[in-house]
């Protein structure tokens, strides 16, 4: 059942242009210029006159969140708060009918977020629900939502459901930003047709990255320590490579967004620091150079991921991961599948379970 694979996370990792594309399938209809979503559309006033949008989950989902606040901020122009749902639920938070709460869950079953959608219902709120599992417990008390047709995920380290949370946010940004006319229909063209090829780049990244990534991994067996920088939409997307590699790999490792390093991360670097940093051309390109330099100056060991043709950054990394370029709400899809190899394969060769990482479960239905 793992398809010729070693582990279902591999075969997770692989399946991710399918799981794209069935996402967005019978959604994303690129030759008539237009997304279909019915819970979205059956709603779009709701949306339109929300005071605010509040994005509840946890870990990965969580992730995903603060992605989608990103998009939905800049495309619908919509104000977005993201919260750990276990955070959000034991502080008294101010909520009302004007509300519009998403909720994102792979699993649809976990404690905090079901514990923090029946708040924010009792408050009032509108729910949606982005989740992977048909008909699962948070699916079944939103008032309306959208699934991730990530299939089964059966790898406790979230991989394929996350792109397909991420690709859902995408839609429903783009969406809500035609509707409300902060997305004009040129820009909306393009984006959406950007996003229609999108599983063919990660088929790309796939074959380009997975030996070249399986290398990079060797060096990497022994270390304690290792940190993961980005800026903008691809914060996100560093703290969940961080994330992949502390749940499977047992490495300590910290997500930052690049410009908070001065701030304190900084002091950790020296010639045995591993920093990962997410550096696509379009996202404050220039910024990220200087950031490298920084790291360099230090000794730090630097694994950049950047775009094909790229220069300033790669003559300074260690090591070079080139994915194709995309317009830089897309960066954190396209990025996230080489930290998710890097992750399994330096697990892999630490001998650990990637499947079933120590004290994890698939779904955490305890509080
Ligand atoms: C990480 C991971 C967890 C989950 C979290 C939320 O790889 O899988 O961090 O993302 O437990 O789970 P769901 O999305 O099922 O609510």
């Amino acid at each position: 059942e793992k398809g010729g694979y070693e582990h279902f996370m591999l075969k997770e990792i692989f399946e991710q242009p399918k799981s794209i594309h069935d996402t967005m399938r019978g959604r994303l209809l690129v030759d008539e210029g237009v997304i279909k979503m019915a819970g979205i559309w059956d709603h779009v006033e709701k949306f339109k006159n929300a005071n605010r949008i509040i994005i509840i989950a946890c870990g990965t989902s969580w992730h995903a969140g603060l992605i989608g606040e990103y998009l939905i901020e800049e495309y619908a122009r919509i104000p977005v708060e993201v919260e750990y749902a276990s955070e959000f639920r034991y502080r008294n938070p101010i909520i009302t009918d004007k509300d519009v709460v998403i909720a994102i869950s792979q699993s649809g079953e976990t404690a905090d977020t079901m514990a923090a959608l029946k708040l924010a219902k009792e408050k009032g709120a509108f729910i949606y629900g982005i989740c992977n599992v048909v008909d699962s417990s948070i699916a079944r008390i939103t008032d309306a939502g959208s699934y991730t047709h990530a299939g089964p995920e059966i790898g406790v380290a979230s991989t394929k459901a996350f792109t397909a949370q991420l690709t859902i946010l995408t839609l429903i940004a783009f969406k809500l930003g035609k509707h409300n006319g902060n997305l004009g229909n040129a820009d909306f063209m393009s984006l959406i047709a950007e996003l229609d090829a999108i599983p063919k780049k990660i088929e790309d990244v796939l074959s380009s990255t997975h030996e070249l990534v399986q290398n990079i991994a060797k060096d990497f067996v022994g270390v304690q320590n290792f940190l993961y920088l980005g800026r903008g939409y691809n914060y996100p997307a560093a703290l969940e490579g961080a994330l992949k590699l502390k749940e499977i790999s047992y490495i300590h490792a910290e997500g930052y967004p690049a410009a908070e390093m001065k701030h304190g991360p900084i002091a950790l670097i020296d010639e045995n620091m591993p920093i990962v940093i997410i550096a696509p051309k379009k996202g404050h390109y220039d910024k990220i150079v200087s950031n490298v330099q920084e790291i360099k100056a230090r000794k730090g060991k630097v694994i950049a991921v950047v775009n094909r043709g790229d220069q300033q950054v790669s003559e300074m990394a260690d090591y070079v991961i080139e994915i194709p370029e995309t317009s830089e709400c897309f960066s954190p899809i396209v990025a996230s599948v080489p930290l998710q190899l890097l992750a399994y394969y330096i697990a892999v060769y630490r001998g650990a379970n990637v499947d079933q990482p120590r004290n994890l479960a698939k779904s955490v239905t305890v509080e």
